[in-house]
């Protein structure tokens, strides 16, 4: 297929660099960017008398042609055309002749991919808003659904304080939102116009970048055009924070894991959620989870690769550049993916609140209420410690727990301890107790909900936002 760059060379490109340069098995998915871009940009063109409105008509008739093959299966893209926007330009001018031919005024393929990706980066912010958004509402929902549950809470994965099962979901209910706020980031990033940078340094012709950024719906066009074909800040904040919320989705897929094991038993997930052993028959494997937490390496590889890839470029464009596809596009996939059958997985558990008050039943993890109780009786704090440390030893001595001694025993660690103590060491008044701001209380969970719900409302608005944009 001759080249559209062919005039200067002599000799044919080597088969082999045409596959080792060519983008197209990847970026062909930004056809409808492509496109939507050179509509706009033919558009302009003629209102600024840089083409006439004739070859303006034949050419958006033509990319809409081109646009509808593509849709149904009817375009064969070619390695030897090298990208998304070689292969439209060539079929176009193919399609309706010289006219093809003038697209390309005032643009170069540098602001052109800079211009496709930053639609289509902009576009899967949405999706991916869609997406968090819903896992945030099985996050919430299952910490609605079970307001009474106690479980011990951990530090050092060592039981330390009993706490609401749903105030532990609604710790990862404001990782996400923290994620969702890091996207709305990357929204803005996304939504600058680089189309009328030319290759570099800008153009010759009489162009008008405001008519293209209203067209395309952009908020805001680059300064500089030498930033403007350069830039790809906004990919990396992309994978910023899909690194960030593939962290995060780890952690709760390693609580998961650890919960739906038989030694915890804290939770059972759906049987349609999990997978089965190939030798073992009595298997039933959290795999969901597992991929999530294995697939959080990829991610963060994408984001260390294009970290890497910018590091050592002088401006402007430079073919590494095309390296940022791949690994963003990847990232997309597994992101979009991965939330999905998240929320699925979510929705589907089911949790043992028996289980977890059987482990409460066998720990010490309301030993801090007890030193809590010798303070509010007047002993300084550190002496109480030292007290409880005394019972809790004693207890594991004897093969007890903190609620099994006799007021006797109590009374010989401290002659503070009266008949009221069993119940201020219960697990509901440790957990009833914890009312300070933000703790797990009943009363600061419910609130905790209420404030939830209210930023679930705020981020439908920003959804509703991102996701109004149809190109
Ligand atoms: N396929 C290229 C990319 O993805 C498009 C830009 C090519 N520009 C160039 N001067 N070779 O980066």
């Amino acid at each position: 297929m001759s080249k559209l760059w062919g005039g200067r060379f002599a000799k044919n490109t080597d088969v082999m660099v045409e596959e080792f340069t060519s983008s197209i098995s990847f970026d062909s998915r930004m056809y409808r960017q492509d496109i939507a871009g050179s509509i706009a940009h033919a558009k302009m063109l003629a209102s600024c008398g840089i083409i006439s409105q004739e070859d303006a008509t034949l050419i958006i008739d033509g990319l809409q042609g081109i646009l509808a093959d593509i849709e149904a299966g009817n375009f064969s893209f070619e390695v030897s055309l090298e990208d998304i926007h070689m292969n439209i330009e060539k079929r176009l001018t193919e399609r309706i002749g010289a006219a093809g031919g003038r697209l390309h005024t005032a643009r170069s393929r540098n602001d052109q991919v800079a211009l496709d990706t930053h639609m289509y980066v902009r576009e899967q912010v949405g999706e991916v808003a869609k997406l968090l958004f819903d896992l945030e509402q099985a996050v919430l929902d299952t910490a609605s659904k079970y307001p009474d549950v106690i479980m011990p809470g951990y530090t050092h994965l060592q039981r330390a304080q009993p706490i609401l099962f749903s105030h532990h979901m609604l710790a990862y209910f404001f990782m996400f939102e923290r994620d969702f706020r890091r996207l709305g980031g990357v929204w803005e990033s996304a939504d600058i116009m680089p189309l009328g940078a030319g290759a570099l340094a800008g153009t010759t012709f009489p162009i008008d970048r405001e008519q293209v950024a209203r067209e395309l719906n952009f908020g805001r066009i680059y300064e500089n055009s030498l930033d403007a074909v350069s830039d790809r800040d906004y990919i990396l904040e992309f994978l910023a924070f899909a690194s960030i919320l593939m962290m995060h989705l780890s952690r709760l897929s390693e609580e998961i894991i650890l919960w739906s094991s038989t030694e915890f038993s804290f939770i059972e997930l759906d049987d349609a959620h999990c997978t089965g052993s190939s030798i073992m028959p009595q298997k039933k494997n959290p795999d969901v989870a597992e991929l999530v937490r294995g697939k959080t390496g990829r991610v963060f590889g994408h984001l260390m690769a294009m970290l890497t890839v910018a590091k050592g470029l002088p401006l402007a464009y430079n073919k590494d550049l095309q390296e940022d596809k791949e690994g963003l596009f990847d990232t997309i996939d597994t992101v979009k993916f991965s939330l999905t059958v998240y929320a699925a997985m979510l929705r589907g558990t089911k949790v043992n609140a028996g289980a977890m008050r059987q482990a409460l039943k066998t720990d010490f993890s309301n030993a801090t209420d007890m030193a809590d109780y010798l303070v509010k009786k007047g002993l300084p704090f550190r002496q109480a410690h030292e007290v409880v440390g005394k019972c809790v030893a004693y207890c594991l001595n004897e093969h007890k727990t903190l609620t099994d001694l006799t007021l006797t025993e109590f009374k010989e660690f401290s002659p503070l301890f009266a008949a009221d103590i069993l119940e201020a060491i219960s697990v509901e008044t440790c957990v009833a107790a914890r009312n300070s701001l933000g703790g797990t209380s009943p009363t600061q969970v419910g609130q905790t909900i209420d404030i939830a719900k209210s930023v679930m409302e705020k981020q439908q608005k920003r959804l509703d936002m991102y996701t109004k944009i149809k190109l």
